[in-house]
């Protein structure tokens, strides 16, 4: 049997690809070269159905919290199933771990204005940010403003992949083939300062000018027509793009002036990635609403949490009283299972004190990362908490990227896999590191060992090519 691309000639393989369609993939090529299959997880490893281990240096889709094999969420899970595997929360109906698990987010909220407010449960951070965007027209409608209703995001956003969240993200392989955006979701430009920054501008004169862009925007389309502004605190999917400083301070100021909703995604940087239990800490993010999932659970079970602020609280009761009910759930919003492992995880990350554990490594991450700044490969480099990038350029001081058909990051990162790290490219050969929030020390030297290692061979295939 031929070696695929990945390695992975096995029979589970081959039946794969016969059956599953596979999500984010190249379809055609995936039936050639058969996926890696993954059988096992071992702390923040997975191990490959011929016994190959990996250090998952992605935490599978930034989710992994916890690593692989954390017993206390199966036991939790299981007790769970024993005692109530499902219930709903709609028409007057609750459970108890739903009610035990709001109550704890509402103390865990990063602001006073969340604090008083509520959450609403959904499955996956695309679903949480599909009922934000509902909720930017169910609140402004219950407020009497029925025009304020569009929605701007961001150039390079990611927010999942129904047909709002997809609509909002700014990644056009999102939108090709699908006839997407939808009408009413606006885009600015994406705060990547190594790619956008002018030659010479500071990153506050970036962050100024993007402030600008925003605020000209608003103004040409009116501002009682503009109802929400999406943003992740960090962008993960568009390349860890890190904001520069003062951009959020001046984009809040806008937003606050024009009565515009602010979303704060918060589905990656949610539960401790940054260094503080929220992105919205690490910038002093002032959100509306705000949406988590994966790190919520360790990515063990599929929940996902949207915060919203005391005020849309209130105004979606009001509507919801006048017009006989709330319209909106899902048959699993805040179920059993995943609201059981929710908890748990929270209480973990409590007891192990997770939060210290990633402040006492982002130094080491960091080290590990800019160790590599001088590589002639590398063109930028940058992390915050334990969320990272590095960026590849073919000309450094030109901050000019390979031409994407060469495919180098993709390269890079199967040698990576190789060498038994799994990383993710993302477009403009963008390698993204996102470990599992426990990881130590020496894996994290083992880490940037490998991945050092891939480097040095993606030299030599390029000198080769
Ligand atoms: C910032 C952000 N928002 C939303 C989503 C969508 O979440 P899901 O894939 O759970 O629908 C993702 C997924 O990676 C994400 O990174």
């Amino acid at each position: 049997m031929p070696t695929s691309q990945t390695g992975n000639p096995s029979i589970l393989a081959r039946k794969d690809v016969a059956s599953h369609f596979h999500p984010y993939t190249n379809l055609r090529a995936i039936e050639k070269d058969a996926p890696l299959m993954i059988v096992r997880g071992d702390g923040i490893e997975v191990i490959d159905d011929a016994g190959k281990r990996y250090i998952e240096g992605m935490a599978g889709l930034w989710c992994a919290s916890l690593g692989f094999s954390e017993p206390r969420l199966a036991e939790a899970a299981k007790r769970q199933m024993d005692v109530l595997p499902y219930y709903h929360s709609f028409s007057g109906k609750a459970h108890n771990v739903v009610a035990e698990l709001s109550e704890k987010l509402i103390s865990l909220a990063p602001t006073p204005a969340l604090q008083s407010g509520r959450v609403i449960f959904a499955n996956s951070g695309s679903e949480a940010n599909d009922t934000a965007f509902k909720l930017v027209r169910y609140y402004h409608n219950a407020i009497g403003k029925p025009l304020k209703k569009k929605v701007i995001a961001r150039g390079k956003g990611y927010h999942g992949v129904t047909v709002a969240a997809a609509s909002m993200s700014g990644i056009p392989i999102m939108h090709q083939h699908f006839d997407l955006p939808i009408d009413g979701v606006l885009r600015v430009s994406c705060p990547h300062a190594y790619q956008f920054a002018n030659d010479g501008e500071s990153p506050e004169a970036f962050a100024t000018r993007l402030a600008d862009e925003l605020e000209t925007l608003i103004l040409k389309e009116g501002p009682d027509t503009i109802g929400g502004f999406i943003a992740e605190p960090i962008q993960g999917a568009g390349g860890v793009i890190v904001p520069p400083p003062t951009y959020f301070e001046k984009v809040q100021a806008i937003l606050k002036k024009y009565e515009i909703l602010f979303i704060a995604d918060e589905v990656i940087t949610g539960f401790g990635r940054t260094g503080n239990l929220f992105g919205t800490q690490t910038y002093r993010l002032e959100p509306d609403m705000l949406t988590t999932a994966k790190m919520i659970t360790s990515a063990y079970v599929p929940l996902s949490a949207l915060y919203v602020n005391g005020r849309i609280y209130q105004a979606c009761a009001d509507a919801s009283a006048s017009a006989g009910v709330f319209g909106h759930g899902y048959t699993y919003s805040g179920h059993p299972l995943g609201c059981a492992v929710a908890l748990e995880t929270l209480r973990i990350y409590e007891e192990r004190r997770v939060l210290e554990h990633v402040r006492a490594m982002t130094p080491v991450f960091q080290r590990g990362l800019q160790a590599f700044a001088a590589h002639p490969l590398i063109g930028d480099v940058r992390s915050v908490g334990l969320i990272g990038a590095v960026e590849l350029a073919e000309d450094k001081a030109a901050r000019k990227a390979f031409a994407t058909q060469r495919g180098v990051g993709a390269w890079l990162v199967r040698r990576a896999q190789a060498h038994g790290l799994i990383l993710r490219v993302m477009g403009g050969d963008i390698i993204a590191f996102s470990p599992p929030l426990i990881i130590n020390e020496a894996q994290i030297a083992e880490m940037m060992r490998r991945f050092s290692l891939a480097l040095d061979d993606t030299v030599a295939w390029l000198k080769s090519a």
